[in-house]
């Protein structure tokens, strides 16, 4: 029997019924599409807290258990036992590959890993020091102006070739925007190298002498990339598909998600740990520090602690601290002052009261600063590089959005608070 709930409307007696709508997992939904048609109610919920926006099969979260899926494989499944390319085919195209499609897979982004020489010169037009993030903007945005064979979006071929581009490219771009800050020649992609070791060539090698990738640090980067491929629908993800609702098109929409991204509240927030675990500069000024957060006119929050879904041990956090003692070991730092401060931070926030009756735990970006920053990445760069490995999942939801035939342009309504139509009173009549 199909579900449903009944709502009444006590002002009139009148009952309405709406149709239950189940996933493969996860909690029901109420189908409130005739609501406003049925009933003249809009829905009210500021901040999508119990809002279902789409229908999507690339990524399930249990934020209760601690549970990230991607197209039914788990994130430490797919951290410990692949690579990212093998999780960008899996997220872009639903099956793990086998053996000959995931060849094909490396060597078709590959193929798309340089940009058009012309857009070197757009990087001269920013300061040196512009944020990465806010090249990144304008960057990928200008993608538009210059790959006009795969723009429409009704050709799915085009989309495939708009897709692979901004995976191919997004290190080239983001390895460029480091490479301008700090006055150094850019450096092209090598396709012989895998995408994380290339990355890792194009940001920390020079064009006079030989730069030899450390499988270790590329392994921490690769596994890092994957960590970050996809989370659902995010505040990114979702302007992603609200752009493209428009009809808009990728390297546009995959703009505006880089600039949602980049707020302290969502992939801003490794760049706000470190600045954090800076300022607090000592295990001992920790107590101080989380009785300001537990104050609220402080208005401090702990940076990397807390989500909207996670109420319990974000799984990605766990992959990330052990990456971090791997990095950590691998280049002999054996005391870092700020992994000391962040391990007692942990500490001491799993234990308080405050943390825990929140259920705040620590999130994805806790410790992923620390390993940036071990591996000689600027605190600028650590948003540049959660966009990078964040636009499979953009790109893929994107797709997803577009080939689904319920899809409409994304408009929400409100709840107006403004004057009642009003008379318009003449200036030389207004007091
Ligand atoms: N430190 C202190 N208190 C917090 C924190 C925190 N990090 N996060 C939430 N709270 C408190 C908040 O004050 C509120 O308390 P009360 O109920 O007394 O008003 C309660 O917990 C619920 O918080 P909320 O802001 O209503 O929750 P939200 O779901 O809107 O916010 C969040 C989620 C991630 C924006 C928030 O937890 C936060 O600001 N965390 C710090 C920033 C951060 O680490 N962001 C990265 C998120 S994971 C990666 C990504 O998505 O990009």
């Amino acid at each position: 029997m199909s579900k449903s709930v009944t709502l009444t409307d006590k002002a009139t007696g009148k009952d309405y019924n709406f149709p239950v709508l189940s996933g493969s997992v996860g909690p029901d939904v109420i189908d409130v599409r005739k609501l406003y048609t049925d009933t003249g109610f809009f829905t009210y919920d500021p901040g999508y807290t119990s809002t279902g926006a789409c229908k999507s099969a690339i990524t399930y979260i249990d934020g209760d258990q601690g549970i990230l899926l991607h197209r039914g494989y788990a994130i430490e499944d797919l951290a410990e036992k692949s690579d990212f390319m093998e999780v960008a085919y899996l997220i872009l195209k639903g099956e793990l590959p086998n053996g000959e499609q995931k060849k094909q897979f490396d060597r078709d982004i590959t193929l798309h890993t340089m940009l058009h020489e012309q857009i070197n010169r757009f990087f001269s037009g920013f300061r040196r020091d512009a944020h990465p993030m806010a090249v990144m903007c304008g960057v990928v945005g200008a993608l538009s102006a210059f790959y006009h064979d795969s723009l429409d979006i009704a050709d799915p071929h085009q989309r495939m070739i708009a897709s692979y581009r901004l995976i191919a490219k997004m290190p080239t771009i983001a390895a460029m925007a480091y490479k301008y800050s700090i006055g150094q020649p850019f450096m092209y992609p090598q396709n012989n190298l895998p995408y994380a070791d290339n990355f890792l060539q194009m940001t920390f090698g020079v064009p006079c002498e030989p730069y030899k990738v450390n499988p270790v640090l590329a392994k921490a980067m690769d596994r890092i990339f994957i960590l970050h491929a996809d989370h659902e629908q995010n505040a990114s993800t979702s302007t992603v598909r609200l752009s493209g609702s428009s009809g808009a098109n990728p390297f546009a929409c995959i703009a505006a998600g880089i600039a949602t991204l980049w707020g302290p509240a969502h992939g801003g927030a490794n760049e706000a740990v470190l600045k954090m675990l800076a300022e607090i500069g000592h295990k001992d000024r920790i107590p101080e520090f989380i009785k300001r957060v537990k104050d609220k006119n402080e208005g401090v929050r702990l940076m990397g602690f807390g989500h909207r879904v996670y109420k319990n041990y974000d799984p990605r956090a766990k992959v990330m601290a052990k990456t971090c003692q791997e990095v950590l070991g691998e280049l002999g730092i054996k005391n870092d002052p700020l992994l000391d401060i962040a391990v007692e931070l942990e500490r001491i926030a799993l234990q308080d009261e405050y943390f825990v009756s929140k259920k705040l735990y620590p999130n994805v970006d806790f410790y992923s600063g620390i390993i940036l920053k071990a591996m000689g990445f600027p605190t600028a760069m650590f948003t540049a590089l959660f966009a990078l490995a964040r636009t499979v999942g953009w790109i893929a939801q994107w797709n997803e959005m577009i080939e689904d035939p319920e899809q409409k342009i994304g408009r929400p309504r409100q709840l107006y608070t403004g004057p009642a139509h009003r008379p318009f009173v003449p200036l030389d009549k207004r007091a």
